[in-house]
């Protein structure tokens, strides 16, 4: 049986009370795969998302954090932190914060290692932007990603890491990948990971796609057979389309 991921990434976006409200209205729907779905929050909405989701299976998250544990890095929020109120996940990398923050793979290394020894568990993006894509470059470009973000991380562990290929030409663009362009990456992203590590890790790892993933074309990705959910930005923001998209899932596995 395939395993999913749904997970919103909600980026800038809802007030906590905004947030609060959200969370009703998806428990509404009853979506029948909850366990596969999260939602990744700013921050300031991670209190009242967790108190909203109680009772439900749906998973939640931040969307960055620091590698440091404490210290004199104003504006920045910890491991410790984000573990104490209970994430499940966080991600890391995304290509927002490699383009405005200045997240390097190193940076992103460093952050997979802090979060996968408090058992959090990462979703780390990788994707090549179009410029890079137009040279046929893509899969080397993705490749020197990933070996650098996997860099002295050990099999147990990178197994536990949850892969999000984002072209960045695809995100919030309206320019879906097609399925085959998204399952050619995600097989692709497999057999890094076989390479790096052995079939099993690669096999048991979850490879989502993202990039304009939305309610009308979510199952065509879906049912490809190395992509193993989505990380949807936009129409995660609807709870209508998002558990469109969560459904979508449910009737594939
Ligand atoms: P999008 O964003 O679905 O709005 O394209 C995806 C993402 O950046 O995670």
């Amino acid at each position: 049986m395939k395993r999913f991921l749904i997970a919103g990434n909600w980026k800038m976006n809802k007030t906590a009370a905004e947030a609060e409200s959200f969370i009703n209205k998806l428990k509404e729907k009853k979506i029948s795969n909850e366990e596969e779905v999260a939602v990744l929050v700013p921050f300031t909405d991670l209190y009242s998302v967790k108190s909203a989701l109680s009772g439900c299976g749906i998973k939640f998250g931040a969307q960055n954090v620091h590698f440091e544990a404490s210290g004199a890095f104003t504006g920045e929020v910890s491991v410790p932190m984000l573990s104490e109120i209970g994430v499940d996940y966080c991600v890391i990398g995304h290509s927002e914060r490699r383009e405005y923050f200045n997240e390097t793979d190193e940076t992103v290394n460093k952050k997979l290692k802090v979060l996968l020894e408090a058992g959090i568990t990462p979703i780390l993006c990788v994707g090549e932007s179009l410029e890079v894509r137009e040279q046929g470059e893509e899969q080397a470009f993705v490749g020197g990603q990933l070996v650098a973000d996997f860099a002295d991380i050990a099999a147990a562990d990178a197994a536990k890491i949850v892969i999000a290929y984002e072209p960045i030409w695809a995100i919030g663009t309206g320019k879906t990948a097609t399925p085959e362009q998204a399952e050619e990456m995600c097989a692709f992203i497999r057999g890094v990971m076989e390479g790096l590590y052995d079939g099993v890790v690669a096999e048991s790892m979850l490879i989502l796609y993202g990039g304009s993933m939305n309610a009308k074309n979510a199952k065509d990705l879906l049912e490809k057979p190395d992509i193993n959910g989505g990380l949807i930005g936009g129409a995660s923001l609807k709870a209508d389309d998002f558990a469109t998209i969560a459904e979508a899932a449910a009737s594939l596995s």
